[in-house]
């Protein structure tokens, strides 16, 4: 429980490519995809399952379907490069975005854009979003999660600070984080260092 960081090669291998300055955004939005799709798969290993029987060409035998209704919560605007690509492989999730921008002076979150509906309708919320630098953003999410009634919350990102990840584990400790890497520490202007520069310019061209 708490921190996974990923240790697949392939993550290694395309988080290597994501970061190079050289990765223009189609490039870039191209692994955050690729990359999206390792964590999630990661992140859902203790879904519960929920058997039913199926009929293949040769008889009938017991199948399973995931058990849990799962929202996914994209963290405007750089999570949502992370949407597609994880619904793709959970077709049946709810999508919920929430927009948070990080003022530039403050560092700390603005919320912008939450349209939940009065009751929750899920059983798990998957945070999307592929930087946890101060963790403020990530805090921020899970508190309006919790605030709507949200029982179980995991948070996916590409890249994290050791800053971000103890706001997030103090402020939620039940919330576990699925990371594909864990960097070195914040620089002054709140980037993460090494890191990738800011994933939604990258993604986006701007
Ligand atoms: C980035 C990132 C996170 C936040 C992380 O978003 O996508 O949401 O910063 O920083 P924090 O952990 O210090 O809160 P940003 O505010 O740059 O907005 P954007 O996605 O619209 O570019
Ligand atoms: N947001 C980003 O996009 N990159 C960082 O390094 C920190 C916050």
């Amino acid at each position: 429980m708490g921190l996974h960081v990923s240790s697949h090669p392939l993550v290694l291998h395309k988080l290597a490519l994501l970061r190079r300055v050289e990765s223009e955004p189609k490039k870039f939005r191209e692994l955050v995809r690729e990359i999206s799709q390792f964590l999630v798969y990661e992140a859902t290993a203790d879904m519960p399952l929920a058997p039913y029987t199926i009929q293949t060409p040769l008889s009938t035998m017991q199948g399973h379907a995931i058990g849990a209704r799962i929202g996914l919560i994209p963290i405007l605007r750089a999570g949502l490069g992370m949407v597609e690509p994880v619904i793709d492989l959970l077709p049946t999730a709810h999508v919920w975005h929430l927009g948070l921008y990080r003022d530039h002076n403050t560092l700390e979150p603005v919320t912008y854009y939450n349209k939940l509906p009065a009751q929750p309708d899920i059983d798990v919320c998957l945070i999307l979003d592929p930087m946890l630098a101060t963790g403020g953003s990530a805090v921020a999410a899970v508190d309006i999660l919790k605030a709507w009634g949200a029982a179980k919350i995991k948070f996916l990102g590409l890249i994290a600070a050791p800053e971000g990840v103890e706001r997030l584990q103090t402020a939620h400790p039940d919330v576990e984080i699925h990371l594909a890497a864990l960097d070195e520490r914040l620089n002054e202007q709140g980037y993460i260092v090494p890191g990738l520069g800011d994933a939604g310019d990258r993604q986006f061209g701007t």
